[in-house]
């Protein structure tokens, strides 16, 4: 047996107390998880937020019955929440990126040749369902709903059968999770924004618990700054996570005023992250006489978007941050 697959066998389930795990204050209210974390448990985010979305996906890990499918815009904070809170309770995480070519045995496992023997690697939802943790399937829906239909049983609580191994069936752990992320909820994207995605089979998706992650608050995305990028001025902070909002409404076709033409691009908060980080890096900038907040601006998001686009972007980040970015420094 490889080192691996004895690491996730000594794994002990145990049971913690939910208050404890998430807030630091006892609550009485049970948890399962594992006594200690693996080389698969995802490494704990000390400047994780956990805001108000995060809820649903602690009930959800507090009794699971259902699996789990989590949508929302890129770069929302959808698998960071699933891994972060999967990090809190010690559970190994298996993950996988779906994609249309994606198959069966990609997640299962295949056989292999080692040391002139043939034998059978299991993939990451045969050791989730063997050894017990969370199985996420990131992107679901760019799978070929055929292939996603496939999963059907094994959403139901079946066992897998892997022929190639022998005929070996695992039976779910009772600590086997499944969670999958998604951009749309599984109806197909009708924004064309999110190319690649599939309408997927509705009996597949009725086994699903959903959830849906839209951006945090401005009230958590300014401690969310706060938290990664201390160094920036709070009040630079403050109008980023405005700009950001802005710059959403504009997106959705709802902003007010003078900038009623729609953009195609937005501002996710993982670009939200970037563009403060972008700016503390081009801080001496300031000394040349360029403005680090708009170059950073561009390198976030700006460069992605058309033309017209990165006018109004620099004409509304002019209107945000009037004073010239050089008497930061
Ligand atoms: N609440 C949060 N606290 C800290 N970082 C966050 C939070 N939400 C999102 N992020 C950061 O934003 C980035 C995008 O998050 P991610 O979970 O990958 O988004 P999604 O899966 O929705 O595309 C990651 O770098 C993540 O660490
Ligand atoms: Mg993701």
């Amino acid at each position: 047996m490889s080192d691996i697959l004895k690491e996730l066998k000594s794994l002990c389930p145990t049971d913690l107390d939910a208050g404890m795990v998430f807030s630091g204050k006892a609550s009485g209210r049970r948890i399962r998880g594992f006594e200690t974390s693996s080389s698969f448990t995802p490494d704990i985010n000390p400047d994780y937020l956990f805001h108000d979305s995060s809820r649903d996906v602690v009930v959800w890990f507090m009794d699971s019955s259902d699996p789990l499918y989590v949508f929302g815009p890129a770069g929302s904070g959808k698998t960071s929440l699933i891994t972060q809170l999967a990090a809190k309770l010690n559970y190994p995480v298996f993950d996988i990126t779906g994609h249309g070519r994606l198959e069966f045995p990609d997640m299962v496992g295949h056989l292999t040749v080692e040391d002139s023997t043939m034998s059978f690697q299991y993939g990451p939802l045969a050791l989730a369902m063997k050894f017990g943790g969370l199985f996420l399937l990131n992107e679901i829906d760019l799978l070929d709903p055929a292939t996603a239909a496939g999963l059907n049983g094994i959403l139901d609580g079946d066992p897998l059968c892997i022929p190639e191994n022998g005929g070996e069936v695992i039976k779910p752990h009772p600590l086997f999770r499944f969670a999958a992320t998604a951009n749309t909820n599984g109806g197909s994207d009708e924004t064309g924004l999110y190319q690649g995605t599939l309408r997927q089979n509705l009996a597949f998706m009725d086994r699903f618990w959903l959830c849906e992650i839209g951006y945090p608050t401005p009230k958590a995305e300014r401690e969310l700054l706060h938290r990664k990028a201390p160094s920036l001025p709070k009040d630079i902070r403050t109008r980023m996570v405005e700009f950001a909002g802005e710059v959403r409404r504009l997106f959705m076709g709802e902003a007010e005023g003078s900038y009623r033409d729609t953009i195609e691009v937005t501002f996710s908060t993982r670009t939200l992250i970037r563009w403060a980080d972008l700016t503390i890096r081009f801080q001496p900038l300031a000394r040349q006489g360029i403005q680090p907040v708009t170059y950073a601006l561009d390198r976030a998001l700006g460069y992605r978007a058309s033309r017209e686009t990165r006018t109004v972007l620099h004409e509304l980040a002019q209107r945000v941050f009037p004073q010239d970015t050089k008497e930061q420094s």
